[in-house]
């Protein structure tokens, strides 16, 4: 049987895992568009990273910028992880295809009301998706899910805070307290889908132009990560799981639970309040939480998306 492909908006700030999140994303769903934001670069080099990878991938599809900055605090990159390019490690061809549209808000609120059902991916601050909810709040009704990457039981960019939800924490608690369907990927389960040197081989061994970017990428990626860790045999590959969440549901478990986000504090900016308690009376589940990912069979995914992307 040939599985569905979803439709989805991928929101993203590209980033080396936003990369193979699109990879992904052109591989296993009908790709409505690609909304970009500032977060792991400036907005301007964000954008042209996404269209960067839709060159790579061949893909026809739209890619819209949007915010500039986050809703309250100032806008802080993440050039520690992801270089100042936001996509630090291999040769870049030049995107022939410009921008279509610097009004990301406005493309999201009008594909999401033509395309009843779709599913809005986001991987990068949520400043796009606040936005557009709070000047389309009907929208929450009309997407089949909003599946994020982002929070977790951990941080990784403060002790508490992840970074997407860190860098807008106000965007983030808009989106959460929405009442839209929520499907979160937080730490606790990209920290179990790391591209390890074997992982990153068998990317490169696809071949091709893509693969030999990818797995150039992959190798800055990790070895960052590794430099700054004591126990990561390689980057976590973060965003691609919140495709697959929508995609190939399977690959995970997880937990339906109650799930806030505090927006202020010296500690606690940016932090996921999960609910965790067995007590009957607690609020009801609002989002459900990734738990675990078949990572091997992530990964082969990823391959496979390479190869059907090159030959
Ligand atoms: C998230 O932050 C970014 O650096 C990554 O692209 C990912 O979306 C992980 O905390
Ligand atoms: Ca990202």
């Amino acid at each position: 049987m040939t599985p569905a492909r979803p439709a989805i908006i991928l929101d993203c700030d590209p980033g080396h895992d936003d990369a193979v999140a699109i990879v992904l994303a052109a591989h296993l769903c009908d790709v409505l568009g690609i909304t970009t934001v500032a977060g792991n670069a400036p907005l301007e080099r964000t954008t042209y990273n996404a269209r960067v990878m839709r060159h790579l991938l061949n893909l026809d599809t739209e890619v819209h910028s949007g915010a500039d900055a986050p809703l309250v605090v100032p806008a802080a990159a993440a050039g520690y992880v992801h270089g100042e390019s936001g996509l630090d490690g291999a040769e870049l061809p030049e995107p022939t295809r410009p921008v279509d549209g610097t009004d990301a808000v406005g493309f999201i609120i009008d594909t999401v009301r033509t395309n009843p059902g779709c599913s809005l991916v986001v991987t990068g601050p949520m400043t796009n998706v606040a936005l557009a909810i709070t000047s389309a709040p009907d929208i929450v009704n009309l997407v089949a899910e909003i599946s994020f990457m982002g929070g977790g039981t951990f941080g990784n960019r403060t002790t508490m805070a992840e970074f997407n939800l860190w860098a807008d924490p106000h965007a983030a608690a808009t989106v959460v307290r929405s009442g839209a369907p929520l499907v979160m990927a937080g730490l606790d389960v990209t920290h179990r889908f790391q591209a390890t040197e074997p992982r990153i081989a068998a990317v490169r061994a696809v071949g091709g132009t893509l693969a030999t970017t990818l797995a150039d990428l992959f190798d800055f990626f990790s070895e960052n990560y590794r430099s700054r860790h004591d126990d990561m045999a390689g980057a976590a590959v973060h965003d691609p799981l919140s495709v697959l969440a929508v995609c190939r549901p399977d690959l995970f478990t997880s937990t339906a639970r109650f799930v806030d986000i505090v927006t202020d504090g010296e500690h606690t900016r940016g932090m996921t309040v999960i609910d965790r308690r067995t007590l009957l009376d607690r609020p009801a589940a609002n989002c459900t939480v990734l738990d675990d990912v078949d990572a091997d069979a992530a990964w082969q995914i990823v391959v496979d998306a390479v190869a059907a992307a090159t030959h």
